[in-house]
């Protein structure tokens, strides 16, 4: 796998961990969908992969899950670097949702510090502490937000870069246009942005580049992949969705977000005529039924329009790659 995309000088802002990956983008976590063996094809396809550390739930009295899953992605990454020398994996991410309804979010981190964890995903939440302990091994945190407000506090509280989250993104989506949001942050920092937000070819990856951000962040392309924990209907859908089938609705966790109208109809309910709920019914403790529910009404973003099949995750990188190359030439030569 080479890895074209000549970006010494574009890279050169970032932190090392950011850097060197075969396109600019990471696949964002994915809440029960994302696990090892999606996040070990991503990390070997060349982007950057990622998991919530709530994904990996023990039972009563076990040993911790995230601490088996953390081992076995390293070891993974690591057999594949050393007969890989040329092409070695993309570092891993963890997901940590940074909210007071999750109890274990001490406990999780911990864990992570003593793996050392490279890149540390923050979201509902900035706390400085998260941020000090990612530092302290060596990690840098990317904290995901949804309006130049929340940007602001999250770099004040010492996040090293951030994801903006914009309008059409999968999960709990901002309701801003990505120009806005990149504009208006663009406008007093400089350090590491992510955009997220129906990102699901290489071209808009490159859009992502070209709006100002350094990286694109890419989540309901892989839902429709054969290593994501989903069920074969929900990765159905993703292939035979477009935007129109996506409904934003707060009802499913207390914030708004992004599903698929034929999971709501089949759960008994009228898409158009959902009620609201407010932001202090989220939960995101081990007795909630949360879990259920996002398996039952299945997110997605507007994006899911350009994936037309269920691959190996590794395939879809390289769609999306030779995609992102294919418009980088196309733009060189008309700007040539
Ligand atoms: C089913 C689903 C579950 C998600 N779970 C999480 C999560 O646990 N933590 C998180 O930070 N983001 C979560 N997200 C948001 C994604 O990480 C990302 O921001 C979003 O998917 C990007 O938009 P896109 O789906 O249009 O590519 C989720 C998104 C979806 C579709």
């Amino acid at each position: 796998m080479s890895r074209p995309w000549n970006a010494t000088h574009a890279e050169s802002h970032l932190p090392k961990a950011l850097q060197g990956l075969r396109i600019p983008a990471v696949a964002s976590p994915l809440f029960i969908i994302s696990v090892p063996a999606l996040v070990i094809a991503q990390c070997k396809a060349g982007v950057i992969g990622s998991f919530p550390a709530l994904n990996a739930r023990e039972g009563e009295g076990e040993h911790p899950l995230l601490d088996t899953w953390l081992t076995q992605i390293k070891e993974e990454l690591d057999r594949h670097n050393q007969a890989n020398p040329d092409t070695p994996a993309a570092p891993y991410a963890v997901n940590q949702i940074v909210h007071r309804s999750n109890g274990r979010l001490e406990r999780d981190i911990e864990i992570c510090v003593k793996h050392e964890v490279p890149v540390w995903i923050t979201s509902l939440g900035a706390r400085v502490e998260v941020n000090d302990a990612a530092h302290s091994c060596g990690g840098i945190t990317l904290h995901d937000i949804i309006n130049n407000k929340f940007a602001k506090k999250a770099i004040e509280k010492g996040a090293d870069g951030l994801i903006a989250v914009a309008a059409g993104a999968g999960g709990h989506a901002g309701p801003q246009s990505p120009f806005a949001l990149v504009q208006e942050i663009r406008n007093w920092f400089d350090g590491p942005l992510l955009l997220s937000g129906s990102i699901a070819t290489g071209d808009a990856v490159l859009a992502a580049r070209a709006m100002g951000a350094d990286l694109g962040y890419i989540g309901s392309p892989f839902i429709a992949t054969e290593e994501a924990n989903a069920v074969q209907g929900y990765k159905e859908a993703i292939v035979g969705g477009s935007a129109a089938d996506i409904v934003t609705s707060s009802l499913f966790t207390g914030v708004s977000g992004n599903y698929l109208r034929p999971s709501i109809e089949a759960a008994g309910m009228d898409p158009d005529n959902l009620p609201s709920a407010d932001s202090t019914s989220m939960n995101f403790g081990e007795g909630s039924a949360k879990p259920k529910a996002w398996k039952e009404i299945w997110g997605a973003g507007q994006g899911i329009g350009a994936v037309d099949a269920v691959q190996p995750a590794g395939k879809l990188v390289d769609r999306i790659a030779s995609e992102y190359h294919a418009a980088v030439a196309r733009l060189a030569g008309e700007a040539g």
